[in-house]
């Protein structure tokens, strides 16, 4: 199966990043929100990213007219019905997301592919909303999406391979490099970030060293872009909370409980970059 038309149902960062790399990858692109101020919101920022990329002589003007021309905000999920991929980046909640799937499952033509970007729940329970869990699969981007080369490809129980190999192909149209994944709790990317995570915030809540001194060990002791606390502001500690109560109840193992002063910041609304403060303090 070709895929040649897309819908983006969530218009946030990483929505409105996805649906950007499919439209420069040549893909007709649906940018989809119930919120139209979010929609409005997603698609400034693609076209203030487009517009840098131009700056920086990394596009052509005329790359940036196309790839907003092949991009069509869509204040109904119900312009779905000609897609032949529809990519979920609602918030992570399973209540919501099985319902935007058992409406897609609605919605869509009967050859259309249903991916989530969700970043820890179950795609084999999504799928389960559906009356096609074959046509259902995990589609994990990093954040921020048109720098991060990786695409995580999660397959549910029921994923198809004729699925599989849809979304392996197109991953690779997209620039990026996808490694297949089966349905655990957190995938690879999380299982193994999230706790890495956790642990240097057990390492402050401790006394064991500063926020900053536990940033700079793996900045330069291991090379890491950013040290796991400014990590964690950058994606949020609200997500990272949640994910790690995700791996401790799904697994079962103590070796995930989240660290107290992680519970203690989200409590406080100190979610990170996005809400002005987290282990550090923005503008
Ligand atoms: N959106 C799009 N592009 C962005 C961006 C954003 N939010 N932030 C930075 N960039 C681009 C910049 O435009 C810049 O490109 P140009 O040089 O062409 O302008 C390039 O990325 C580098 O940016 P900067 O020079 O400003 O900063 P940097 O060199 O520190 O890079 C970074 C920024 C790419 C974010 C880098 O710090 C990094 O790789 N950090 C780690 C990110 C990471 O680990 N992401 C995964 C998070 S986990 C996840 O997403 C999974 C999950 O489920 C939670």
């Amino acid at each position: 199966m070709e895929i040649e038309k897309v819908m983006v149902v969530g218009a946030g960062q990483m929505g409105a990043g996805i649906a950007q790399v499919c439209a420069q990858a040549g893909y007709e692109v649906l940018l989809h929100d119930m919120d139209e101020k979010a929609l409005q919101k997603g698609m400034e920022q693609i076209d203030a990213l487009l517009t840098r990329a131009v700056d920086k002589q990394r596009m052509t003007g005329e790359e940036k007219v196309a790839t907003l021309h092949r991009l069509t905000p869509a204040a109904a999920m119900d312009e779905a019905k000609q897609c032949d991929l529809v990519i979920e980046a609602v918030i992570e909640n399973m209540s919501v997301k099985k319902s935007v799937f058992s409406q897609l499952d609605q919605i869509t033509p009967a050859h259309a592919i249903l991916a989530t970007n969700t970043s820890s729940l179950p795609i084999t329970e999504i799928a389960a909303a559906t009356n096609r869990p074959e046509q259902v699969i995990g589609m994990h981007f990093m954040n921020p999406v048109p720098v991060m080369k990786l695409v995580e490809i999660i397959k549910g129980l029921q994923t198809g391979e004729e699925t599989y190999d849809a979304i392996a192909r197109m991953s690779e149209k997209l620039g990026k490099t996808s490694v297949e994944v089966n349905d655990f709790p957190g995938f690879v990317a999380n299982r193994v970030l999230m706790p890495l995570i956790n642990e240097a915030v057990y390492a402050v809540y401790e006394g064991v060293a500063s926020i900053e001194d536990v940033d700079t060990v793996m900045k330069l002791g291991m090379n890491h872009p950013m040290g796991p606390l400014t990590l964690a502001d950058f994606i949020g500690l609200d997500t990272c909370l949640y994910i790690m109560e995700v791996l401790h109840e799904e697994l079962g193992d103590d070796k995930y409980r989240p660290c107290p002063l992680l519970r203690k910041y989200v409590s406080a609304g100190w979610y990170g970059k996005k809400t002005g403060r987290g282990f550090y303090q923005y503008d």
